[in-house]
């Protein structure tokens, strides 16, 4: 069964907060979201493996640890995912990054593609799926079945605010991947928003309001 992470560290529930203020502007709710990636990415990178490596310190010769050949890919789902790459990169340069496009639909709430565009390897890629919101759940339920269908073993989910009708739709259709959130919230309201949410997370990072 897919674990449920909720990283509430301090640091992350106070910027969190602001985000969630209706007075937070564009700019500073798009660099706290990627404060935010950045510190919950060190969580979701604390498995990599690591390998010996020999080097030399200015003193002796020693056996020093470095990440083993394992390679990263970060896919945001368009647009609000793209809120949460430059953080995650900060903290790996090397990362390829692909791009899947969904919007819900406004009558149905349900997703509808229009865009993938994933690095060549991606199968061979440990692949971190980042989306601020995790709402029905019904973009998350899809585009982790467009990585599947592309051959990616190895995923990881990564959300800002969640609610547990998403948590329960993902981990019904994908028993095997681990979700991580900042927040687990209420509920969903009539609109298949979450409660209380921060609102429309793409119109608030591109300020489309
Ligand atoms: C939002 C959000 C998620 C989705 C979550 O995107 O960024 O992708 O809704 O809802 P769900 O869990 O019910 O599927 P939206 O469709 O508003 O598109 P946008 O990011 O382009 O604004
Ligand atoms: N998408 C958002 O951006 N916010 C929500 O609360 C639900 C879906």
């Amino acid at each position: 069964m897919s674990t449920l992470h909720v990283i509430d560290h301090p640091l992350i529930v106070h910027k969190l907060s602001i985000m969630r203020n209706k007075k937070t502007g564009s700019k500073d709710f798009r660099e706290l979201l990627n404060e935010i990636a950045m510190l919950m990415g060190y969580e979701l990178t604390r498995d990599l493996p690591l390998e010996d490596i020999v080097i030399e310190t200015p003193v002796s010769k020693m056996t020093a640890k470095k990440i083993s050949g394992k390679k990263l890919a970060i896919v945001p789902i368009l647009r609000a995912g793209l809120g949460m790459v430059d953080g995650l990169q900060t903290l790996v340069p090397v990362a390829k990054v692909g791009h899947i496009g969904l919007y819900r639909d406004p009558d149905t709430h349900k997703p509808v593609e229009y865009y993938c565009k994933l690095p060549l390897d991606i199968e061979e890629r440990t692949v971190i799926l980042v989306d601020p919101m995790l709402a029905t759940g019904g973009s998350a339920v899809d585009a982790l079945t467009m990585l599947k269908n592309k051959g990616c073993k190895d995923i990881r989910f990564m959300c800002l605010v969640a609610a547990p009708e998403g948590v329960k739709a993902v981990q019904e259709a994908h028993p095997d991947i681990d979700i991580f959130t900042a927040a687990l919230d209420e509920k969903l309201n009539e609109h298949a928003y979450i409660v209380p949410g921060l609102g429309d997370a793409g119109d608030r990072i591109f300020g489309t309001i």
